[in-house]
């Protein structure tokens, strides 16, 4: 069990996340929806201590998150993977050794880099990439690949670490349609296959309520909406998104991806009663 209790997060005098409390039981798959500036990515990089706390305590089973330094928190970001919009590859590095990068934290000091990666690593890098689709990709630049392609290539990266928990800062806002329906099936599937928690920010409905078996809406640091797919009604992202300028309704296509793919079984429900909604000025 992954719990975050009274978390606050300020930059100045500005509350970037505001005094939040969830838990998030083990093997669930959660998308983290609100608009910009919300505290989406600030929630996500505490999780992984990319970013610290200013209040509050998180913990994941007995192990307090929040305090650890050293060892203990090169031993947690290892177990917490993260994916981001960008990337983050080493684009004249070639792919193989990219997703190698991953096994880094496993490794005591820098100097065991230099002898190179093990066999059986690399055995497992070229299985992840296989995993992916992309093994034919190996030894090419991984600048040369293109944006879905490089998402999958951070994501075979992230495996390497044989995470316990995968977080995905809006992994599929620089794609275009079909590569974000790979790169979402990917990420349900090592969900569903590996039973590894997986917590991603979104930035489309249609995406979180597809593959998310829950949703949390945050609005000016807080937590607004907290629930399955089924009961984020139009009243529920109003209160997640607010209305357009002048009151008027959302269009809740404007934050469309058009993935249409088969939703979760605990997800029908949902997708059969669609809700025309205003998301205008996200
Ligand atoms: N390093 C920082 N220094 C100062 N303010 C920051 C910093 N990081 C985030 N903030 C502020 O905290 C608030 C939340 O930002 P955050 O990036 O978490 O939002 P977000 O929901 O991820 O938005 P987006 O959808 O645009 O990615 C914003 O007001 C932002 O300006
Ligand atoms: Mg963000």
């Amino acid at each position: 069990m992954f719990r975050l209790k009274n978390v606050t997060r300020r930059f100045g005098a500005r509350l970037a996340v505001d005094d939040v409390t969830f838990d998030i039981p083990e093997g669930q798959m959660v998308g983290v929806i609100g608009r910009s500036g919300a505290g989406k990515s600030t929630l996500l990089r505490m999780i992984n201590r990319l970013a610290d706390p200013s209040e509050g305590t998180i913990h994941f089973g007995d192990v307090e998150v929040s305090s650890l330094r050293g060892a203990g928190l090169r031993n947690w970001q290892r177990d917490c993977a993260m994916i981001f919009q960008q990337f983050n590859l080493v684009p004249r590095l070639d792919v193989l050794t990219n997703v190698l990068l991953g096994r880094l934290n496993h490794r005591s000091t820098v100097s065991s880099i230099l002898n190179l990666f093990t066999r059986e690593e690399r055995i497992m890098a070229i299985a992840a990439l296989e995993r992916l689709g992309i093994e034919q990709t190996a030894l090419q630049p991984a600048g040369t690949l293109s944006g879905g392609q490089q998402q999958r290539v951070a994501i075979a990266r992230a495996l390497m670490q044989n995470p316990k928990m995968l977080l995905a800062d809006e992994p599929i806002a620089s794609l275009d349609p079909l590569n974000a329906k790979i790169v979402m099936d990917a990420l349900r599937d090592i969900n569903e296959r590996e039973g590894i928690t997986v917590v991603t920010n979104l930035h489309t409905l249609d995406t979180a309520r597809a593959y998310c078996e829950r949703i949390i809406g945050m609005s000016a640091g807080r937590v607004v909406f907290d629930g399955p797919p089924r009961e984020l009604t139009a009243e529920a992202v109003r209160t997640i998104y607010g209305t357009g300028a002048n009151g008027s309704e959302i269009d809740e296509s404007v934050t469309s991806t058009a993935i249409r793919n088969p939703v979760r079984q605990d997800n029908i429900r949902e997708s059969a009663s669609p809700t025309p909604l205003v998301l205008a000025g996200l």
